[in-house]
């Protein structure tokens, strides 16, 4: 019961939340504000090695850790550390949209 309602809500929901920015565009808009700290060579200067393993560097490491830098960044707004590279809230929801819709 509980999957047909998800399912038949998943159905009805998609195409609001499909994604508006393409592959292209998740990956350059987390190479402006992440890749910094989460590469598998951080250029950071505080960043002596990859923060919790998490390496954002190309679209497969995104949808590796889709879920993950959903939390961080559109639910938590943890990431980017400190907002360093002043992400707004437009780019956080576009890149919420690219998430759900590639997880
Ligand atoms: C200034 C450096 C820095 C930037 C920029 C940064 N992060 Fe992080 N990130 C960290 C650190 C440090 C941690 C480890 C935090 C901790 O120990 O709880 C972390 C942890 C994470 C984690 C793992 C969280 C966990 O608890 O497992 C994810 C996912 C993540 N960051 C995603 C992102 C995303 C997505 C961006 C860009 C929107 C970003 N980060 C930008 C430094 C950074």
């Amino acid at each position: 019961m509980t999957a047909l309602a998800f399912l038949s809500s998943a159905v009805i929901v998609l195409p609001a939340s499909a994604a508006d920015i393409s592959d292209a565009e998740a990956l350059a808009m987390v190479r402006r504000h992440c890749v910094s700290c989460h590469a598998a060579e951080p250029a950071h200067p505080a960043m002596k090695e990859t923060p919790k393993n998490v390496v954002l560097e190309t679209v497969s490491d995104l949808k590796k850790h889709a879920r993950a830098i959903a939390e961080q960044t559109v639910a938590s707004k943890a990431m980017p550390l400190g907002n360093e590279t002043e992400m707004t809230e437009t780019e956080r929801a576009a890149l919420g949209r690219w998430l759900k819709a590639v997880q």
